[in-house]
């Protein structure tokens, strides 16, 4: 101890605020993307085990009202049938804490999962209480407690609308156009009726992104007018294995949160936008990477950015829409 100690922790404060936590009555929720294990024994990975653990003792803490899932749900070719052996292996024996119990899941498939059997996936929600991935694409909506406010939640698949991907890094392009078509137009009748004080548009493929693959073309020149058409509170994403938070000058807010299984240190794609956007990454702000946790009030959502080992490494957030009525 020396009479500079004081002085010191001053200045940490001043340099790394800790990430404030919502004291009011909020929505809590994580996105979280791309924890699918390995098509090998074990079956999961040491950072998808440390990231599951994470999530047990965050919900335990801080609350947990429900997971959004983001795709690549199992390496790397999905699932065969409902009884498939990795939905134990690589996602119940993982996500096992018993504060995670009782907490659901919202799922939609990623380019892995569509290397399977998707309808197998989507049938093992009668299999489990958690598991709820009703639908290829489908829209949910929750309450803040104790408020009028709601949020909206579309959740699509970007695999459908765009493609797979194979040895290139961008989608193919739709495999049915008609599927694809019909998609795009349910988003943006869904959109234009919503009513909700906080939209959120979530598949597995990014937007933007500085990452491995980066931004995918179908999803800029389809999906992204539409988001800043109807003033969609956020993108969120996983594909790319880092934590990303790109806000542009008009609001428009996209995170990418893909290190379920593993962290990634590319950058490839980091000039394909302005890089003002480019307000935090993992990988070029040097900390790890487990999932990014969202609390919900009647004025904002709060967006904090977590490590495998609790710490919180970011945090911003996004205002109540202006809807037109
Ligand atoms: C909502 O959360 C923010 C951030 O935690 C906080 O500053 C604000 O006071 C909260 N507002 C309400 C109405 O609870
Ligand atoms: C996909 O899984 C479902 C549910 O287990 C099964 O009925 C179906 O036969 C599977 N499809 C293929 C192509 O294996
Ligand atoms: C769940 O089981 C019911 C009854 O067996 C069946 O009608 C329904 O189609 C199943 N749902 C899914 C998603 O497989
Ligand atoms: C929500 O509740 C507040 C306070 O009770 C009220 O002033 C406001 O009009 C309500 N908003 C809606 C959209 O019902
Ligand atoms: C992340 O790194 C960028 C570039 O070095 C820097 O401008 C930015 O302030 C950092 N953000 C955080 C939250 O650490
Ligand atoms: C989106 O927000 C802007 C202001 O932020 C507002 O002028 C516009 O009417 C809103 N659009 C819709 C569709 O609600």
């Amino acid at each position: 101890m020396s009479w500079m100690t004081p002085l010191l922790i001053f200045y940490l404060l001043i340099l790394y605020p800790p990430c404030q936590a919502n004291e009011q009555a909020s929505l809590k929720f994580v996105g979280i993307g791309d924890w699918g294990g390995l098509p090998l024994y074990p079956y999961y990975t040491p950072h998808e085990f440390h990231t599951a653990n994470e999530l047990g003792i965050i919900a335990e803490s801080s609350g947990l009202d429900f997971v959004l899932s983001l795709g690549d749900h199992f390496y790397f070719s999905g699932v065969r049938d409902v009884d498939d052996t990795r939905f134990k292996s690589t996602y119940e024996s993982i996500f096992s804490h018993p504060a995670l119990i009782a907490v659901p899941w919202y799922l939609v498939a990623g380019n892995h999962d569509h290397r399977g059997n998707v309808s197998a996936q989507i049938a093992y929600s009668n299999r489990s209480e958690r598991w709820n991935y009703l639908d290829l694409y489908y829209e949910l909506k929750f309450e803040v407690p104790h408020s009028n406010v709601s949020l909206t939640v579309l959740m699509i698949d970007t695999v459908v609308l765009c493609g797979n991907t194979y040895d290139g890094l961008d989608p193919v392009g739709p495999e049915d156009n008609i599927a694809s078509n019909q998609q795009l137009k349910w988003i943006e009748k869904k959109l234009q009726n919503v009513k909700s004080e906080f939209v959120i548009v979530a598949g597995h493929y990014p937007v933007w992104s500085i990452g491995y693959h980066g931004p995918t073309k179908c999803l800029v020149k389809k999906l992204r007018p539409l988001l800043k058409k109807y003033n969609v509170s956020l993108y969120l994403c996983g594909h790319d294995h880092s934590l990303q938070f790109i806000r542009e000058d008009d609001g428009s807010s996209y995170v990418v949160s893909g290190t379920g299984d593993v962290e990634d240190i590319f950058t490839d794609h980091k000039n394909s936008f302005p890089s003002s956007w480019q307000l935090f990454s993992n990988v070029v702000n040097k900390t790890a990477g487990a999932f990014v946790y969202f609390e919900v009030n009647r004025s904002e959502m709060l967006i904090s950015y977590i490590q495998p080992d609790g710490k919180c490494v970011y945090q911003t957030s996004v205002p109540k829409r202006t809807i037109q009525l």
